[in-house]
């Protein structure tokens, strides 16, 4: 089995009701915990390198981590750049051997997002690669880029089919109220996705796969965790897990998440050096971090994405 492209698995998983896990990858231990959960669940997979993990780990090492999980595990994976920023990123992506690309040029005006995403599907497909684009913006944090609460969009209805059709995109990300972060929701308030917005975009656009990015839903017992062990999360919420799986149900068939997984790890090291001061061989905290980030993928598989058993 090689790298894949969402291409087979979109389809059947909006035919299916279910979607696929997108999982940020940034080293070994995060690529092995997430590999290992979906090879037990049988689960199809995208793991997803930001430009900012792609700096961190070089342009090679996240690449061959993924190769050898295809080796270990026979899973279908697709290898997508999440939140590519320019034609020469996705570009250089491509030539690398991702199998998909995000151009995320939402904050752009409409017009200037159109022909960039036109710019990079046209190379993608002359290459056998699927393309990502976004319409609306969302709060929070993406590498260097910081969207305030106040300019986040809710994606416009209205402007899809010119959008779809004019880029030429496999999958558009829209803004119904996810955001990046750990910080989503205000402490006190009752976070709610608009399904308005996105039945109303998939009534426009029948059987074109939707993405949702900042999907993680801070799990309140991996922040006490954190919190416990010497960390400060105040008010960390997160997107309500019954909400994505019901939008998992609908057009939604992608689900981006990677702040869970970052708390997964960073509560497992936190408790793993209060409870055992004395140790210094990394082996001895990053096994169990590792064995962390796979519950919180097989959960995720099983309980929101709804993906378990449809690898093959
Ligand atoms: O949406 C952003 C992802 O969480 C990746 O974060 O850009 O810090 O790698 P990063
Ligand atoms: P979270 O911050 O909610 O995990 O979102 C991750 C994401 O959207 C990556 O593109
Ligand atoms: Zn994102």
């Amino acid at each position: 089995m090689s790298l894949v492209t969402t291409k087979e698995m979109f389809a059947k998983a909006y035919d299916g009701g279910y979607a696929i896990g997108a999982f940020n990858v940034n080293n070994m231990e995060i690529i092995q915990g997430i590999t290992e959960a979906a090879a037990e669940l049988k689960a199809p997979l995208i793991l997803q390198v930001s430009k900012g993990a792609r700096a961190y780990a070089n342009r090679t090492y996240l690449m061959k981590l993924v190769e050898a999980a295809i080796i270990e595990t026979g899973l279908p994976i697709c290898l997508h750049l999440d939140h590519g920023d320019s034609f020469e990123l996705c570009k250089a992506c491509i030539d690398d051997g991702f199998t998909s690309v995000m151009i995320d040029a939402s904050s752009k005006p409409f017009e200037e997002n159109i022909e960039l995403t036109k710019q990079v599907v046209a190379y993608a497909h002359d290459h056998g690669v699927v393309v990502e684009a976004e319409l609306g913006t969302l709060a929070g944090i993406e590498d260097e880029v910081v969207v305030a609460e106040g300019h986040a969009s809710y994606t416009r209805p209205e402007e899809v089919e010119e959008f779809v059709s004019r880029t030429g995109c496999d999958s558009l990300a829209i803004a119904i109220g996810t955001s990046h972060g750990a910080y989503k929701f205000k402490p006190g308030t009752k976070p709610q996705l608009r399904f308005d917005v996105l039945e109303e975009v998939s009534k426009r656009l029948p059987g074109f796969p939707i993405v949702l990015h900042g999907s993680s839903s801070v799990p309140q017992d991996l922040v006490a965790k954190v919190n416990q062990y010497g960390g400060n999360m105040p008010g960390a919420i997160g997107v309500p897990e019954d909400q994505l799986r019901q939008a998992a149900s609908m057009a939604v068939c992608k689900i981006n998440i990677d702040s869970d997984l970052r708390l997964a790890m960073t509560a497992s090291i936190r408790e793993h050096f209060a409870l055992h001061p004395d140790h210094f061989d990394p082996r001895q905290y990053l096994k169990p971090a590792r064995a962390a980030i796979k519950d919180v993928v097989a959960h995720k598989l099983v309980n929101v994405l709804g993906c378990d058993g449809k690898a093959f």
